[in-house]
C-alpha cells in the first residue's frame, strides 16, 4: 500500500475559474449533428427534431458553450446553405469528411438547441474557402439589427432580434496542410486579422478565437502561433489549442501520465502568448482556448463515402481513457489561470461521450469525469501540493502515482478535490490536510474505477463502468484519511 499527502490551503489561489472550461463541440461530421442531435425520425425527437435523449444527457453535462459547425467541416462550409426553407436548402457534398450534406440543420437550428441546453453558442467562420465578406455577414446575420440585409433575413426566418452571439472561431486548425483551404501562418494572419476587424464592426462586443497549432507535433508549431499572434494580437482574445490524445502503441502506463504533456503544450503556449504581449507593447490579454480535445486513436475513420450521416470515429471509450480525461480536467483547473475555454470533442457520437442508437443512448466512461468536473468544479482553482510516491514510464520519466486538482466556491463554501490514482496495481492511502480551514463535513465521495483499464460500457452492458458513491472519508479535525483504489478516478465533496 502506498501513502501520499494532500495538503490544501485555500489562500493559495491559481484563478478564477471560467465555466467555460466544461463546454462542448458539435461538428457536422458523421453522426454528430444528424442521428445524433437531430433526428426527426427517431422515436425521442422532440417537435423541432431534436433528440430529447442527446438533449437530457447533455442538460446534465451542463456544458457552458458549444462550438459549432466545424471543425475540418467548417473550412469547406458555405453558412448560407444552411438557413431558410429547408425544402430550398442544397444538398452538398462535404469534402473535408466526403459526406452527402443535406443542411437540414444550420445556424437556426443550432442557436435554437443551444437555447434549449441554456448554452452559449461559439459559432466558427470559414477561413478556407469563406470570404471574410462573408464572416462578416454571419455576425450581421446572427446580430446585426433589422433594417439590414441580413438581419431582415434573419427575421425572415423567425428571428426578428438578434441572437448576440459573442464567442467566435475565426477558422479552423489553418496550419493544417489536410484543411480546406490551408493557409501558410503570414497568409492565415492577415486573413483573420480583416476577418476580425469586420466582424467587431459590426458587433464590438463579440469575443473572437485564433487558429492556433493543430497540435504540438505540428512542424510549424510553435512558430505558427508566434506568428498569427503578432499580428492579430490586439484584435482577438483567444488563442487555440487542439490535442487528440491516444494509446497508440499499447504503453499504459505512459498514457496514464499523459498530463505532463497537455501541461507542457500549455506552457510552452503561454510563454508565446507572454513573448507576444511583449513584443506588441500591449496591455491586451489574449488567453488559450483549448477547443478541442479528447481521446481519439482507435477508430480514425474520416471517410464517408458520399453519404448521409455515415459511422465515423465513433471511438468506444474505456477505463483509462476516462483517467485520462479525467487528467486533462484536472490541467484545465491547474491552468485556469492562462485556459478559460476548452472543449471536449465532440458531444454526440463522434469520438463522442455519448453514442445513440435508433432507441437508445449509451454513455461512456469519459462522460463520468466530464460531469464531475462540470457540476463541482466552481469558484477559483486551488494550488494543491501533493506529496504522491511515483512510478516509472518510458515517455514522462518518474511521474506521481496521483494527479490532482481542487476547487472552492466561496458562494456556498463548497470545495471539491478531483484525484486520478495513475497505478495500474496499486491502492493509495492518501493523507488530506487543510492547512488553513477545519472542513464542516465531508459531503460525498465519487469513484470511477474497475480492476481493468480496458473495461468500457456497451449498448448491451452500459453500466459496466460507472462511478460509485464511495464511503465519505471520516474528518479528523483538519485531516482524513482516504484510500484510492488503482486506476480510479475520485471526487470529493467537502464542505469547508
Ligand atoms: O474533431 C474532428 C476533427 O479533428 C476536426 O474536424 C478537426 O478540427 C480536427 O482535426
Amino acid at each position: 500500500m502506498a501513502q501520499a499527502n494532500i495538503y490544501i490551503d485555500t489562500n493559495r489561489v491559481i484563478s478564477t475559474i471560467s465555466p467555460l472550461l466544461f463546454s462542448g463541440f458539435a461538428e457536422h461530421m458523421g453522426r454528430c449533428i444528424y442521428e445524433g442531435i437531430y433526428d426527426p425520425a427517431s422515436p425521442h425527437a422532440d417537435e423541432h427534431g431534436l433528440r430529447r435523449d442527446v438533449l437530457a444527457a447533455l442538460h446534465d453535462l451542463n456544458l457552458r458553450s458549444i462550438r459549432y459547425p466545424g471543425g475540418n467541416f467548417l473550412s469547406g462550409y458555405c453558412w448560407e446553405d444552411g438557413i431558410g426553407p429547408k425544402d430550398q436548402r442544397p444538398r452538398r457534398r462535404d469534402l473535408a469528411w466526403k459526406s452527402i450534406e443535406t443542411n437540414q440543420f444550420g445556424t437556426d437550428e443550432f442557436l435554437h438547441f443551444c437555447g434549449e441546453l441554456n448554452t452559449e453558442p461559439m459559432l466558427g467562420v470559414n477561413m478556407g474557402t469563406g470570404s471574410i465578406q462573408d464572416a462578416a455577414n454571419l455576425v450581421e446575420y446572427c446580430n446585426g439589427p433589422v433594417g439590414t440585409r441580413y438581419g431582415d433575413r434573419r427575421a425572415r426566418h423567425g428571428h426578428a432580434d438578434p441572437y448576440g452571439v459573442k464567442y467566435w472561431c475565426v477558422g479552423n486548425e489553418m496550419d493544417g496542410p489536410w484543411q480546406i483551404g490551408h493557409l501558410d501562418a503570414v497568409e492565415y494572419g492577415k486573413k483573420a486579422r480583416e476577418a476580425a476587424k469586420m466582424m467587431r464592426w459590426h458587433d464590438p462586443s463579440v469575443a473572437l478565437v485564433l487558429c492556433g497549432s493543430s497540435n504540438s507535433e505540428m512542424p510549424t508549431y510553435p512558430e505558427w502561433d508566434r506568428t498569427v499572434l503578432e499580428l492579430c494580437w490586439d484584435q482577438v482574445n483567444y488563442h487555440s489549442m487542439h490535442y487528440y490524445a491516444g494509446n497508440w502503441d499499447g504503453d499504459t502506463d505512459s498514457y496514464l501520465a499523459l498530463s505532463a504533456e497537455f501541461e507542457n503544450f500549455v506552457d510552452t503556449l503561454t510563454g508565446v502568448l507572454r513573448y507576444v504581449k511583449a513584443r506588441c507593447r500591449s496591455k491586451h490579454d489574449v488567453y488559450l482556448s483549448w477547443d478541442e480535445w479528447n481521446v481519439w486513436y482507435k477508430d480514425r475513420s474520416g471517410d464517408g463515402r458520399w453519404t448521409e450521416a455515415p459511422h465515423l470515429s465513433e471511438e468506444v471509450y474505456n477505463l483509462e481513457d476516462a483517467l485520462v480525461v479525467a487528467q486533462w480536467l484536472n490541467v484545465f483547473l491547474r491552468k485556469s489561470d492562462v485556459l478559460k475555454i476548452a472543449c471536449i470533442a465532440q458531444i454526440v457520437n463522434v469520438i463522442s461521450p455519448i453514442t445513440t442508437s435508433r432507441d437508445s443512448l449509451l454513455k461512456h466512461t469519459t462522460y463520468y469525469p466530464l460531469l464531475f468536473f462540470s457540476k463541482l468544479a466552481a469558484g477559483i482553482a486551488l494550488d494543491v501540493n501533493v506529496k504522491s510516491p511515483t512510478y516509472q514510464t518510458k515517455k514522462f520519466g518518474e511521474m506521481p502515482l496521483l494527479d490532482v486538482s481542487s476547487s472552492y466556491d466561496e458562494a456556498n463554501n463548497m470545495q471539491a478535490i478531483f484525484i486520478v490514482n495513475r497505478s495500474q496495481t496499486r491502492s493509495v492511502t492518501a493523507e488530506l490536510h487543510w492547512q488553513d480551514r477545519t472542513p464542516e463535513a465531508i459531503r460525498a465521495a465519487h469513484q470511477l474505477s474497475a480492476p481493468d483499464s480496458k473495461v468500457f460500457n456497451s449498448f448491451e452492458n452500459p453500466n459496466r463502468v460507472v462511478p460509485t458513491q464511495i464511503t465519505a472519508p471520516r474528518l479528523d479535525g483538519q485531516s482524513a484519511i482516504l484510500e484510492l483504489a488503482p486506476l480510479s478516478f475520485t471526487a470529493l465533496e467537502v464542505k469547508l
